[in-house]
């Protein structure tokens, strides 16, 4: 206990995040997880695509009660890989907990030996993603790259692709 993440439901406007003890709290999705996941991931507004695939590898982070309020992940694992599902509770946005989350991820998809690449989706966090070293992109540059991601597949076969801003960067640097 102690690890110094608030309760998302309890935390009023401006709660004490210890980004450091977070992380330590960052752990492999399982199963288990996948409806909780799916509930966090559409409340941000965020595809649900693939989840629980073995090939989308998700990791969360968990409050102090054992309730998801973070999510963070990457599929694919060729040259390239795509970050994806970066997902904060909104009572706990603006706090690092989002950028740790992607440094996770980052971290993860880098450790596997055949990425190169990572890319990433976004519709509207933009200068998030280039605090992390990432850059701007034409979309089709990621759809060529990851056209059997699951995130792609939905996002091109749905249209919400042509909504999509594209980023991205080296695996290491
Ligand atoms: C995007 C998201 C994960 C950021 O989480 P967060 O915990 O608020 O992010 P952090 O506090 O770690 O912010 C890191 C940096 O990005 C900036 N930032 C955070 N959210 C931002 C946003 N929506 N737009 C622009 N910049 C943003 C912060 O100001 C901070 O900058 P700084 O380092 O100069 O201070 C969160 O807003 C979220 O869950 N959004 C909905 C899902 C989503 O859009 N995910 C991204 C696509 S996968």
């Amino acid at each position: 206990m102690g690890a110094g993440l608030p309760d998302s439901t309890t935390v009023s406007s401006a709660p004490h995040v210890d980004v450091a003890a977070a992380r330590a709290r960052v752990r492999t999705a399982t199963r288990a997880d996948v409806p909780a996941v799916r509930a966090c991931l559409v409340a941000s507004g965020l595809s649900t695509a693939g989840v629980g695939a073995d090939d989308v590898r998700l990791a969360v982070l968990e409050d102090r009660q054992g309730r998801i309020v973070g999510v963070t992940g990457f599929e694919g694992g060729g040259p390239d890989a795509l970050l994806r599902s970066v997902a904060v509770a909104p009572a706990l946005r603006r706090h690092g907990l989002g950028r740790m989350l992607a440094e996770a991820a980052c971290e993860r998809a880098a450790a596997l030996p055949d990425v190169e690449r990572l890319w990433v989706l976004d519709a509207g966090s933009g200068a998030f993603w280039q605090r992390l070293g990432f850059r701007l992109v034409p979309t089709a540059d990621l759809v060529a790259a990851l056209p059997h991601a699951w995130q792609v597949v939905a996002l091109v076969e749905s249209g919400d692709i042509e909504r999509q801003i594209a980023w991205t960067r080296p695996a290491r640097p």
